[in-house]
């Protein structure tokens, strides 16, 4: 395995990292007292080439591999995990389907438009009913003359009321299970297609949350992604490379915690000197360090692997399982060690606490990565 990263990967490290800490970070307040979708954000992205790194440059991406992905999350995330979550969804989930399941016409049609940022995209998995139990969705699809119609409604969809085009899955036969189910791109605007409820969150401030609801919505022939019945296996291919995502955004959010609290460490002063100096604060430290490191070397032999096209699944929810779990740890023990402090908004700690907490849930809960770890190991 290499421990460096290439030329282009340094290069596109630097400027993610000085974007975030430019203009992400100026935009953080806004984000977060008013719970505000960052659009000039998103914008200033596209103009950057972030909304499609890992897409062909034939289809208007950046053309760079998936780990030069994952670096543009992890740096991202340490500045905005909010940030962080929509690019991930926009681009594993939203965009990534398309290009690997799509035909040619729906390529043309769709990819150079996300992967430029002149649309965003979103992922319609989840419902009411079916969280974690994704083959249990109940949304229909039945077929018409021209196409199919689409009656459901679908929760927690990330991205929702901004985006442009949907990931949707519904059940285009009622018999069969997780064969049933099949995936189509819906269009904002598309009739029938209505966004519901806007989720109020513990943390990730500034990113949209929404039930959508569908009801009586056509959609034609071609907006059908992949063949009918694919629409699970497509759901879970997609999300397996994108639970890298989600552990590199987990990777940022720990490293900030880890990052702030070694400075106010040293800088904070109690019994005659630095907090740092106190055995109790450095093993903190360093466990938080220690653990950072385990995280980040599972997220990046994912993302070497997923780079290589080999199977990632099992390392995907390995890295995703880790990396959510030092997130949620650091951002508690950076919370302790700024004390009284970090329980206020006046310190960055406490919204990183917040935004930890989902990273072990979205993408599939630490629960699920456990279950699709045990079987494949169980399977070798
Ligand atoms: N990769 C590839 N294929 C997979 C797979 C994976 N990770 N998981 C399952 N499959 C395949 C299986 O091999 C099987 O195919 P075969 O019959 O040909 O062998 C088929 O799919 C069905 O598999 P299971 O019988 O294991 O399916 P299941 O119904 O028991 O579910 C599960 C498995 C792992 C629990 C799955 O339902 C799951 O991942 N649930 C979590 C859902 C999830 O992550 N939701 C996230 C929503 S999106 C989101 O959060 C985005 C956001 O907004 C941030």
């Amino acid at each position: 395995m290499r421990f460096t990263f290439t030329d282009e990967q340094q290069m596109i490290r630097k400027m993610v990292k000085d974007f975030a800490e430019k203009e992400v970070a100026a935009a953080v307040p806004r984000m977060e007292a008013e719970d505000r979708f960052p659009e000039e954000i998103i914008k200033r992205m596209g103009q950057l080439g972030l909304m499609g790194v890992p897409i062909p440059e034939k289809y208007r991406g950046s053309g760079m591999d998936y780990i030069s992905y994952i670096i543009t999350l992890h740096e991202l995330s340490k500045v905005s995990a909010t940030v962080g979550v929509i690019l991930s969804v926009h681009t594993s989930v939203g965009t990534n389907p398309i290009l690997y399941f799509g035909n040619e016409q729906q390529k043309q049609k769709y990819l150079p438009k996300l992967a430029s940022g002149q649309y965003l995209g979103a992922f319609a998995l989840t419902e009411p009913g079916a969280g974690s139990d994704a083959s249990n969705l109940k949304m229909s699809a039945k077929p018409t003359a021209e196409g199919y119609v689409l009656q459901g409604t679908k929760m927690f969809i990330t991205n929702g009321g901004y985006a442009d085009t949907y990931i949707v899955f519904a059940r285009t036969s009622q018999e069969g299970g997780y064969k049933g189910v099949s995936s189509f791109i819906v269009e904002k605007g598309t009739p029938g297609l209505t966004v519901g409820k806007k989720e109020k969150k513990m943390g990730l401030h500034g990113s949209s949350t929404v039930q959508l609801n569908f009801e009586e919505c056509h959609v034609s022939k071609e907006q059908l992604l992949g063949s009918e019945g694919d629409g699970f296996k497509i759901a879970m291919a997609n999300l397996n490379a994108g639970r890298i995502g989600i552990a590199a955004q987990s990777l940022g959010i720990a490293e900030a915690a880890l990052s702030y609290s070694t400075v106010y460490a040293k800088e904070r002063e109690q019994f005659g000197g630095p907090i740092a100096n106190q055995q109790a604060i450095s093993f903190k430290l360093a466990d938080m360090a220690t653990e950072v490191e385990a995280a980040k070397l599972l997220t990046y032999q994912a993302a070497f692997m997923r780079t290589e096209g080999k199977d990632c699944g099992k390392q995907a929810s390995m890295a995703k399982l880790m990396a959510s779990k030092t997130a949620v740890k650091a951002a508690i023990e950076a919370v302790q060690i700024f004390g009284g402090y970090g329980y206020t908004k006046d310190y960055p700690v406490e919204r990183l606490f917040r935004d930890a907490k989902i990273c072990e849930i979205y993408e599939g809960t630490s629960e699920i990565q456990h279950m699709v770890i045990g079987k494949h190991i169980l399977r070798a």
